[in-house]
């Protein structure tokens, strides 16, 4: 029996002309999409791919609940894994739509755990929204021997503290309602002046300022912070 492929497909972070042609040639010859969202929302890696769809393609969409407990978002996965199984079972490529490389950071890993030991699979790597955001400031993150180290604003503030104080460069993911707590940690390490604030970079809602400009206690969840190198180092 030939099965089809598990397919995870970078889509970009939210310009449809940052998804690479490989990327591009796989979602439009898949007989079949799937995507995770989050309950009641629209896929925002959907969303990202929307122009390149062709019309008929199957669609599998894995809602997950909005603050979802482990076993919820377990339960999620493993009802959206069987719906994939049973396609590439009939043979049908699968493209799973990933926001930015589905790798990093991305819920592409938990298809992967439980589908890429037992269907044929390949990922196709997408341009990240860290790599995105240093284009759009036009920043040099890292060069030479300089450390670069992404981090979680969800991150206990110790833990953003010491990692920060070890590290020429950063970006920081999944601000959102987290902004308070970076920038009380950027301000005490004397690192606020560097940050700059990128949201939605390269959608036509993108924003890219300094931090210590943005006004708003809270900001989306698809913004970040970068500290790039420092001039003197
Ligand atoms: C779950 S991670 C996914 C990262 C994604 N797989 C990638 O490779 O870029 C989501 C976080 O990435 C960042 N992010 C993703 N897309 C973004 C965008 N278009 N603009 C700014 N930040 C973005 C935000 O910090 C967001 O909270």
């Amino acid at each position: 029996v030939i099965t089809g492929r598990l397919l995870g497909i970078g889509v970009g972070p939210g310009d449809p002309e940052l998804l690479t042609l490989k990327a591009l040639r796989y979602l439009q010859a898949a007989p079949v999409v799937a995507y995770v969202a989050a309950q009641g929302q629209p896929s925002i890696a959907r969303q990202i791919a929307a122009p390149h769809l062709p019309p008929g393609q199957r669609e599998i969409n894995i809602a997950l609940p909005m603050h979802p407990s482990p076993e919820l978002a377990d339960a999620a996965y493993d009802e959206g894994s069987s719906r994939i199984g049973a396609e590439l079972e009939r043979g049908r490529d699968v493209a799973v739509l990933c926001e930015g490389d589905p790798l990093l950071y991305g819920s592409f890993s938990q298809l992967l755990t439980r589908l890429g030991s037992v269907y044929p699979t390949e990922v196709v790597s997408g341009i990240t929204a860290v790599t995105a955001a240093a284009a759009a400031a036009l920043l040099p993150l890292a060069i030479r021997t300089d450390t670069l180290t992404i981090l979680p604003a969800t991150l206990p503030m110790e833990a953003l503290r010491s990692r920060l104080r070890q590290t020429q460069a950063a970006a920081i993911l999944k601000v959102g309602r987290h902004l308070g707590k970076v920038r009380q940690v950027l301000d005490a390490l004397d690192l606020l002046d560097r940050a700059i604030y990128v949201e939605q970079v390269s959608t036509a809602e993108q924003r890219v300022m300094p931090l210590v400009d943005v006004t708003e206690v809270t900001v989306p969840y698809f913004s970040l912070v970068l500290i790039p190198r420092g001039s003197d180092q």
